[in-house]
C-alpha cells in the first residue's frame, strides 16, 4: 500500500518545488528587468511614484500644452529627483514631472490626454545623478505628493497581496505534505 503511494508522493513533491520556484521567480522578475544601471526613483514619505507618462506638446489637440503645465518649472545641470521633488513642493504644487535628463515641471494635475507609456519609454539617467532615471524623450517620470490617506491607503493595499502569497504558500505545503 505504501510503496504503491511513493510515486505519486514524490512526483507530488516535484510538483511542489515547482510550483515554489515559479512564485519566487515571478516575485523578483520585476526587479530583474532593470537592466539600466538607473533604476526609477521609488516613493518617498511624501511622493508616490506615478508612472511614465507621454509629453502632450506634440499632440494634435493639447495647443502645445504640457502633460505638467500651469505650474513653475525649471531646468538644471544638476538636476536629480530629489531636487525636482523638493522643488515642486516648495511651489505648492501636488505633480512633479521629469524629463529628458534635466527638466523639472510642477502642476496641481496631469493632463487627461498625457498617456502612460511603457516604463522602458522613461530611460535617461539624470544630468544630476547618474543613477536615477529623469523621465525619457517627451517622456516623463511622474510622482504625486501623498496626502495623509494615500500614505494609509498603499500601506492597506499591499497587505492583501502578502496574505495571498501567504496563503498560497500554506496551499503549497499542505499540498507538498498530502
Ligand atoms: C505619445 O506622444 C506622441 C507625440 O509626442 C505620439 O506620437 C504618441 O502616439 C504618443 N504615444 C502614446 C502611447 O500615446
Ligand atoms: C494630427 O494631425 C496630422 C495633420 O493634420 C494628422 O495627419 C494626424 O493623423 C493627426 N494625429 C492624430 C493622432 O490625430
Ligand atoms: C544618487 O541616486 C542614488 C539612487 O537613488 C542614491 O542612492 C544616491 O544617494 C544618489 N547620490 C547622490 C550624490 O545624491
Amino acid at each position: 500500500m505504501a510503496n504503491s503511494l511513493l510515486p505519486m508522493r514524490v512526483f507530488a513533491l516535484i510538483a511542489c518545488l515547482f510550483v515554489a520556484a515559479v512564485l519566487a521567480q515571478s516575485s523578483t522578475s520585476s526587479a530583474a528587468a532593470a537592466t539600466s544601471s538607473a533604476t526609477i526613483y521609488p516613493d518617498t514619505s511624501k511622493w508616490q511614484y506615478v508612472g511614465c507618462q507621454n509629453e502632450t506638446t506634440l499632440l494634435n489637440n493639447t495647443n502645445g500644452l504640457r502633460a505638467l503645465n500651469g505650474g513653475t518649472s525649471e531646468t538644471l545641470n544638476t538636476m536629480t529627483v530629489d531636487i525636482c521633488l523638493n522643488y515642486c513642493a516648495s511651489s505648492g504644487n501636488t505633480y512633479a514631472g521629469l524629463e529628458y535628463t534635466n527638466e523639472c515641471f510642477c502642476a496641481q494635475r496631469l493632463s487627461a490626454l498625457s498617456t502612460k507609456l511603457p516604463e522602458s519609454s522613461c530611460n535617461l539617467a539624470c544630468t544630476g545623478n547618474s543613477s536615477q532615471i529623469c523621465g525619457g524623450s517627451l517622456a516623463l517620470t511622474v510622482y504625486t505628493a501623498k496626502t495623509t490617506t494615500q500614505g494609509a491607503g498603499n500601506k492597506v493595499q499591499q497587505a492583501p497581496m502578502s496574505s495571498v502569497l501567504a496563503l498560497g504558500i500554506a496551499l503549497g505545503v499542505l499540498l507538498c505534505l498530502a
